[in-house]
Protein backbone atom coordinates (compact mmCIF):
# COMPACT_ATOMS: atom_id res chain seq x y z
CA UNK A 1 0.00 0.00 0.00
CA UNK A 2 1.45 3.75 -0.62
CA UNK A 3 1.98 6.10 1.82
CA UNK A 4 -0.83 8.17 0.54
CA UNK A 5 -3.85 5.32 0.36
CA UNK A 6 -2.47 3.98 3.90
CA UNK A 7 -3.33 8.25 5.10
CA UNK A 8 -6.38 7.98 2.92
CA UNK A 9 -7.67 4.56 5.08
CA UNK A 10 -7.01 6.09 8.33
CA UNK A 11 -8.83 9.15 7.72
CA UNK A 12 -11.61 7.11 6.02
CA UNK A 13 -11.63 4.97 9.31
CA UNK A 14 -11.56 7.52 11.66
CA UNK A 15 -14.00 9.53 9.77
CA UNK A 16 -16.42 6.24 10.16
CA UNK A 17 -15.76 5.35 13.56
CA UNK A 18 -17.88 8.51 14.99
CA UNK A 19 -21.31 7.63 13.44
CA UNK A 20 -20.91 3.53 13.50
CA UNK A 21 -20.40 3.92 17.56
CA UNK A 22 -23.57 7.08 17.33
CA UNK A 23 -25.57 4.29 16.36
CA UNK A 24 -24.72 1.39 18.56
CA UNK A 25 -25.36 3.61 21.02
CA UNK A 26 -28.60 4.74 19.65
CA UNK A 27 -29.75 0.97 19.39
CA UNK A 28 -29.10 1.10 23.54
CA UNK A 29 -30.64 3.62 23.95
CA UNK A 30 -34.04 2.43 21.76
CA UNK A 31 -33.97 -0.68 23.98
CA UNK A 32 -34.18 1.29 27.11
CA UNK A 33 -37.05 3.37 25.96
CA UNK A 34 -38.68 0.48 24.68
CA UNK A 35 -37.82 -1.20 28.82
CA UNK A 36 -39.43 1.55 30.14
CA UNK A 37 -42.62 1.77 27.46
CA UNK A 38 -43.40 -1.43 28.14
CA UNK A 39 -43.57 -0.74 32.39
CA UNK A 40 -45.37 2.17 31.48
CA UNK A 41 -48.27 0.07 29.58
CA UNK A 42 -48.42 -2.86 32.16
CA UNK A 43 -49.18 0.42 35.07
CA UNK A 44 -51.69 1.68 31.92
CA UNK A 45 -53.31 -2.10 31.75
CA UNK A 46 -53.63 -2.43 35.40
CA UNK A 47 -56.96 -2.37 36.25
CA UNK A 48 -58.52 1.07 38.11
CA UNK A 49 -60.03 0.12 41.43
CA UNK A 50 -63.57 1.40 41.86
CA UNK A 51 -65.19 3.78 44.42
CA UNK A 52 -65.42 0.45 46.81
CA UNK A 53 -69.31 0.74 47.14
CA UNK A 54 -71.82 -2.36 47.55
CA UNK A 55 -73.49 -2.24 43.48
CA UNK A 56 -76.78 -0.34 43.47
CA UNK A 57 -75.28 1.93 46.79
CA UNK A 58 -74.57 5.44 45.56
CA UNK A 59 -72.33 7.77 48.24
CA UNK A 60 -74.21 9.00 50.99
CA UNK A 61 -74.15 11.79 53.33
CA UNK A 62 -72.10 9.54 55.87
CA UNK A 63 -69.01 10.17 53.53
CA UNK A 64 -67.21 12.26 56.30
CA UNK A 65 -67.16 15.55 54.27
CA UNK A 66 -64.04 17.40 55.33
CA UNK A 67 -64.24 15.99 58.60
CA UNK A 68 -62.65 17.58 61.38
CA UNK A 69 -59.04 17.39 61.24
CA UNK A 70 -58.55 16.76 65.21
CA UNK A 71 -60.11 14.04 65.68
CA UNK A 72 -59.20 10.66 66.13
CA UNK A 73 -61.34 7.89 64.78
CA UNK A 74 -62.39 4.76 66.72
CA UNK A 75 -61.81 1.41 65.07
CA UNK A 76 -63.68 -1.83 65.75
CA UNK A 77 -62.90 -5.05 64.07
CA UNK A 78 -65.83 -7.53 64.22
CA UNK A 79 -65.75 -11.14 63.31
CA UNK A 80 -63.42 -10.41 60.24
CA UNK A 81 -62.45 -13.52 58.50
CA UNK A 82 -60.33 -13.20 55.02
CA UNK A 83 -58.23 -15.57 52.82
CA UNK A 84 -56.08 -14.35 50.01
CA UNK A 85 -57.12 -17.90 48.11
CA UNK A 86 -60.12 -20.17 48.91
CA UNK A 87 -58.41 -22.85 50.55
CA UNK A 88 -56.54 -21.20 52.98
CA UNK A 89 -57.92 -19.04 55.84
CA UNK A 90 -55.83 -16.29 56.77
CA UNK A 91 -57.81 -14.59 59.36
CA UNK A 92 -60.47 -16.22 61.11
CA UNK A 93 -63.14 -14.27 63.91
CA UNK A 94 -60.73 -11.29 64.29
CA UNK A 95 -62.44 -9.40 67.01
CA UNK A 96 -61.19 -6.22 68.94
CA UNK A 97 -61.86 -2.08 69.22
CA UNK A 98 -59.67 0.15 69.73
CA UNK A 99 -60.84 3.49 71.25
CA UNK A 100 -60.71 7.01 69.64
CA UNK A 101 -57.02 8.27 70.96
CA UNK A 102 -55.57 4.69 71.53
CA UNK A 103 -52.77 2.96 70.70
CA UNK A 104 -52.82 -0.60 70.20
CA UNK A 105 -50.32 -2.88 68.55
CA UNK A 106 -50.46 -6.28 66.90
CA UNK A 107 -47.73 -8.62 68.07
CA UNK A 108 -47.41 -12.32 66.41
CA UNK A 109 -44.55 -14.45 64.27
CA UNK A 110 -44.24 -13.76 61.17
CA UNK A 111 -47.35 -14.93 58.73
CA UNK A 112 -49.20 -14.36 61.71
CA UNK A 113 -51.48 -12.51 59.33
CA UNK A 114 -50.83 -8.76 61.56
CA UNK A 115 -50.19 -6.86 57.45
CA UNK A 116 -52.97 -8.27 56.29
CA UNK A 117 -55.42 -7.32 58.83
CA UNK A 118 -53.66 -3.62 58.58
CA UNK A 119 -54.19 -4.43 54.56
CA UNK A 120 -58.01 -5.09 55.30
CA UNK A 121 -58.59 -1.50 57.51
CA UNK A 122 -56.78 0.34 54.52
CA UNK A 123 -59.18 -1.49 52.39
CA UNK A 124 -56.73 -2.67 50.08
CA UNK A 125 -59.04 -6.54 49.98
CA UNK A 126 -62.26 -6.54 51.98
CA UNK A 127 -63.25 -9.15 54.44
CA UNK A 128 -64.57 -12.06 53.64
CA UNK A 129 -66.76 -12.46 56.61
CA UNK A 130 -67.72 -9.58 59.19
CA UNK A 131 -66.45 -5.78 59.27
CA UNK A 132 -64.47 -2.98 59.94
CA UNK A 133 -66.28 -0.05 61.48
CA UNK A 134 -64.91 3.03 61.91
CA UNK A 135 -66.91 5.83 63.99
CA UNK A 136 -69.78 3.72 63.82
CA UNK A 137 -69.85 3.43 60.18
CA UNK A 138 -68.89 0.05 58.44
CA UNK A 139 -66.15 0.70 56.35
CA UNK A 140 -67.10 -1.15 53.13
CA UNK A 141 -70.36 1.68 52.53
CA UNK A 142 -67.77 4.62 52.17
CA UNK A 143 -66.39 5.58 49.29
CA UNK A 144 -62.93 4.65 49.02
CA UNK A 145 -61.12 8.02 48.98
CA UNK A 146 -63.24 8.90 52.25
CA UNK A 147 -61.98 6.28 53.52
CA UNK A 148 -58.86 6.12 53.01
CA UNK A 149 -58.46 10.36 53.44
CA UNK A 150 -59.14 9.47 57.35
CA UNK A 151 -56.37 6.94 57.44
CA UNK A 152 -52.22 6.94 56.89
CA UNK A 153 -50.82 3.41 56.32
CA UNK A 154 -46.61 3.43 56.30
CA UNK A 155 -46.11 -0.34 55.05
CA UNK A 156 -43.04 -2.21 55.91
CA UNK A 157 -40.45 -0.80 54.74
CA UNK A 158 -41.57 2.84 53.91
CA UNK A 159 -40.84 3.38 50.28
CA UNK A 160 -39.09 6.69 50.04
CA UNK A 161 -38.57 7.57 45.98
CA UNK A 162 -36.87 9.31 43.87
CA UNK A 163 -36.47 13.26 44.17
CA UNK A 164 -36.84 15.70 46.67
CA UNK A 165 -37.79 15.09 50.88
CA UNK A 166 -40.12 18.20 49.82
CA UNK A 167 -41.64 15.89 46.99
CA UNK A 168 -41.35 12.85 49.09
CA UNK A 169 -43.11 14.84 52.28
CA UNK A 170 -45.82 16.46 50.54
CA UNK A 171 -47.10 14.20 47.73
CA UNK A 172 -49.80 12.75 49.60
CA UNK A 173 -50.66 16.88 50.93
CA UNK A 174 -48.92 18.85 47.53
CA UNK A 175 -50.88 22.27 49.32
CA UNK A 176 -48.92 22.16 52.91
CA UNK A 177 -47.61 25.02 54.15
CA UNK A 178 -44.16 25.25 55.82
CA UNK A 179 -45.70 25.65 59.08
CA UNK A 180 -47.64 22.03 58.66
CA UNK A 181 -44.69 20.55 57.01
CA UNK A 182 -42.26 21.89 60.00
CA UNK A 183 -44.93 20.17 62.63
CA UNK A 184 -45.25 16.85 60.50
CA UNK A 185 -41.24 16.73 60.57
CA UNK A 186 -40.80 17.52 63.89
CA UNK A 187 -43.47 15.15 65.09
CA UNK A 188 -42.21 12.13 63.18
CA UNK A 189 -38.38 13.37 64.66
CA UNK A 190 -37.15 14.14 61.38
CA UNK A 191 -35.78 17.69 62.20
CA UNK A 192 -32.23 17.04 63.32
CA UNK A 193 -32.11 14.58 59.77
CA UNK A 194 -33.49 17.55 57.71
CA UNK A 195 -30.86 19.83 59.55
CA UNK A 196 -27.87 18.03 58.88
CA UNK A 197 -29.27 16.97 54.85
CA UNK A 198 -27.42 19.80 52.47
CA UNK A 199 -30.19 21.46 51.37
CA UNK A 200 -32.51 21.00 54.04
CA UNK A 201 -35.93 20.08 52.35
CA UNK A 202 -34.80 20.37 49.02
CA UNK A 203 -31.82 17.64 49.10
CA UNK A 204 -32.49 14.81 46.87
CA UNK A 205 -33.14 11.24 48.35
CA UNK A 206 -31.80 9.32 45.72
CA UNK A 207 -33.09 6.44 44.07
CA UNK A 208 -35.30 4.91 46.75
CA UNK A 209 -33.73 7.10 49.27
CA UNK A 210 -30.70 5.50 49.34
CA UNK A 211 -29.12 8.76 50.76
CA UNK A 212 -30.91 8.20 53.78
CA UNK A 213 -30.34 5.32 55.83
CA UNK A 214 -33.54 2.78 56.66
CA UNK A 215 -33.94 4.72 60.01
CA UNK A 216 -34.15 8.04 58.33
CA UNK A 217 -36.78 6.67 55.66
CA UNK A 218 -39.21 5.44 57.88
CA UNK A 219 -39.14 8.48 59.78
CA UNK A 220 -39.53 10.70 57.07
CA UNK A 221 -42.43 8.04 55.83
CA UNK A 222 -43.92 8.60 58.84
CA UNK A 223 -43.66 12.62 58.75
CA UNK A 224 -45.14 12.06 55.07
CA UNK A 225 -48.41 10.00 56.77
CA UNK A 226 -48.42 12.74 59.43
CA UNK A 227 -48.65 15.25 57.07
CA UNK A 228 -52.16 14.26 56.24
CA UNK A 229 -53.43 14.74 59.53
CA UNK A 230 -54.90 11.20 59.77
CA UNK A 231 -57.89 10.34 61.84
CA UNK A 232 -56.30 7.01 62.19
CA UNK A 233 -52.27 6.19 61.80
CA UNK A 234 -51.41 2.30 60.30
CA UNK A 235 -47.69 1.58 61.14
CA UNK A 236 -46.51 -1.88 60.16
CA UNK A 237 -42.96 -2.69 62.14
CA UNK A 238 -41.56 0.19 61.79
CA UNK A 239 -39.06 -0.54 63.78
CA UNK A 240 -37.92 -3.53 62.31
CA UNK A 241 -34.36 -3.63 61.75
CA UNK A 242 -33.45 -0.08 63.10
CA UNK A 243 -30.55 1.39 64.52
CA UNK A 244 -31.43 2.21 68.26
CA UNK A 245 -31.23 6.16 67.70
CA UNK A 246 -33.96 5.46 65.25
CA UNK A 247 -35.92 3.46 67.15
CA UNK A 248 -36.17 5.81 70.32
CA UNK A 249 -37.27 8.61 67.79
CA UNK A 250 -40.14 6.25 66.63
CA UNK A 251 -40.91 5.53 70.09
CA UNK A 252 -41.10 9.05 71.09
CA UNK A 253 -43.20 9.98 68.24
CA UNK A 254 -45.73 7.91 69.50
CA UNK A 255 -45.29 8.97 72.72
CA UNK A 256 -46.93 12.68 71.25
CA UNK A 257 -49.11 11.15 68.86
CA UNK A 258 -51.14 9.85 72.18
CA UNK A 259 -54.78 11.34 72.07
CA UNK A 260 -53.94 13.31 69.03
CA UNK A 261 -55.31 10.00 66.14
CA UNK A 262 -55.38 6.55 66.42
CA UNK A 263 -52.67 4.15 65.92
CA UNK A 264 -52.75 0.51 65.07
CA UNK A 265 -49.23 -0.71 64.91
CA UNK A 266 -47.83 -4.20 63.54
CA UNK A 267 -45.03 -4.22 66.55
CA UNK A 268 -42.13 -7.02 67.69
CA UNK A 269 -39.98 -4.23 69.92
CA UNK A 270 -40.06 -3.81 73.22
CA UNK A 271 -39.75 0.06 73.01
CA UNK A 272 -43.01 0.23 71.09
CA UNK A 273 -45.33 -2.46 72.78
CA UNK A 274 -44.37 -1.80 76.18
CA UNK A 275 -46.19 2.02 76.29
CA UNK A 276 -49.37 1.27 73.96
CA UNK A 277 -53.17 0.82 75.67
CA UNK A 278 -53.75 -2.75 74.36
CA UNK A 279 -51.82 -5.01 73.01
CA UNK A 280 -53.67 -7.74 70.29
CA UNK A 281 -51.65 -11.27 70.37
CA UNK A 282 -52.23 -12.92 66.79
CA UNK A 283 -51.70 -16.50 66.08
CA UNK A 284 -52.41 -18.41 63.01
CA UNK A 285 -54.85 -15.55 62.23
CA UNK A 286 -56.40 -16.03 65.54
CA UNK A 287 -56.43 -13.19 68.64
CA UNK A 288 -54.70 -15.64 70.95
CA UNK A 289 -55.33 -12.91 73.80
CA UNK A 290 -55.68 -9.11 74.15
CA UNK A 291 -54.15 -6.90 77.22
CA UNK A 292 -52.05 -4.49 78.22
CA UNK A 293 -47.88 -5.50 78.18
CA UNK A 294 -47.94 -6.01 81.94
CA UNK A 295 -51.35 -7.95 81.83
CA UNK A 296 -50.44 -10.19 78.94
CA UNK A 297 -47.13 -11.09 80.49
CA UNK A 298 -49.13 -12.75 83.67
CA UNK A 299 -51.81 -13.94 81.97
CA UNK A 300 -50.75 -15.64 79.07
CA UNK A 301 -47.99 -18.07 78.28
CA UNK A 302 -48.30 -17.70 74.66
CA UNK A 303 -47.35 -13.98 74.97
CA UNK A 304 -44.27 -15.21 77.09
CA UNK A 305 -42.94 -17.63 75.17
CA UNK A 306 -43.36 -14.87 72.56
CA UNK A 307 -41.99 -12.34 74.27
CA UNK A 308 -39.23 -14.66 74.71
CA UNK A 309 -38.37 -15.50 70.77
CA UNK A 310 -39.01 -12.46 69.57
CA UNK A 311 -39.58 -8.98 71.88
CA UNK A 312 -36.92 -9.27 74.14
CA UNK A 313 -34.64 -10.71 71.42
CA UNK A 314 -34.90 -7.09 70.33
CA UNK A 315 -35.57 -5.38 73.56
N1 LIG B 1 -50.86 -11.31 48.68
C1 LIG B 1 -50.91 -12.51 49.28
N2 LIG B 1 -51.38 -13.60 48.61
C2 LIG B 1 -51.44 -14.82 49.21
N3 LIG B 1 -51.08 -15.07 50.49
C3 LIG B 1 -50.60 -14.03 51.20
C4 LIG B 1 -50.49 -12.70 50.64
N4 LIG B 1 -49.99 -11.88 51.59
C5 LIG B 1 -49.79 -12.64 52.68
N5 LIG B 1 -50.16 -13.92 52.46
C6 LIG B 1 -50.13 -15.02 53.43
O1 LIG B 1 -50.97 -14.65 54.51
C7 LIG B 1 -50.39 -15.02 55.76
C8 LIG B 1 -50.30 -13.80 56.66
O2 LIG B 1 -49.36 -12.90 56.11
P1 LIG B 1 -49.07 -11.47 56.73
O3 LIG B 1 -50.37 -10.79 56.98
O4 LIG B 1 -48.10 -10.79 55.83
O5 LIG B 1 -48.38 -11.85 58.11
P2 LIG B 1 -47.48 -10.97 59.10
O6 LIG B 1 -47.57 -9.55 58.67
O7 LIG B 1 -48.06 -11.23 60.45
O8 LIG B 1 -46.10 -11.51 58.99
C9 LIG B 1 -49.04 -15.63 55.45
O9 LIG B 1 -49.19 -17.02 55.49
C10 LIG B 1 -48.74 -15.17 54.05
O10 LIG B 1 -48.01 -16.14 53.37
MG1 LIG C 1 -46.14 -8.26 58.07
Amino acid sequence: MQIGELVAFLLYATLLATPVAGSIALLGSIQRGMGAFQRVAEALRLEVEGDGLPPGHSDRADTPEGSDRDRAATVEIRGVTFSYEPSRRVLDDVNFTVHSGDQVALVGRSGSGKSTLLALIERFYEPDNGMIVIDGTEASRLHLSAHRRRIAFVEQGAPIMHGTVRENLTYARPHATEEQIEHAVELAGFTDVLDRLDGGLEAQVGEHGQSLSGGERQRLAIARALLTEPELLLLDEPTSNLDPLSEAAISQTLRKLRGRCTVIVAAHRYSTIRDVDKVVVISDGRVEAMGTHAELTTSSSYYRELARDTVAASA
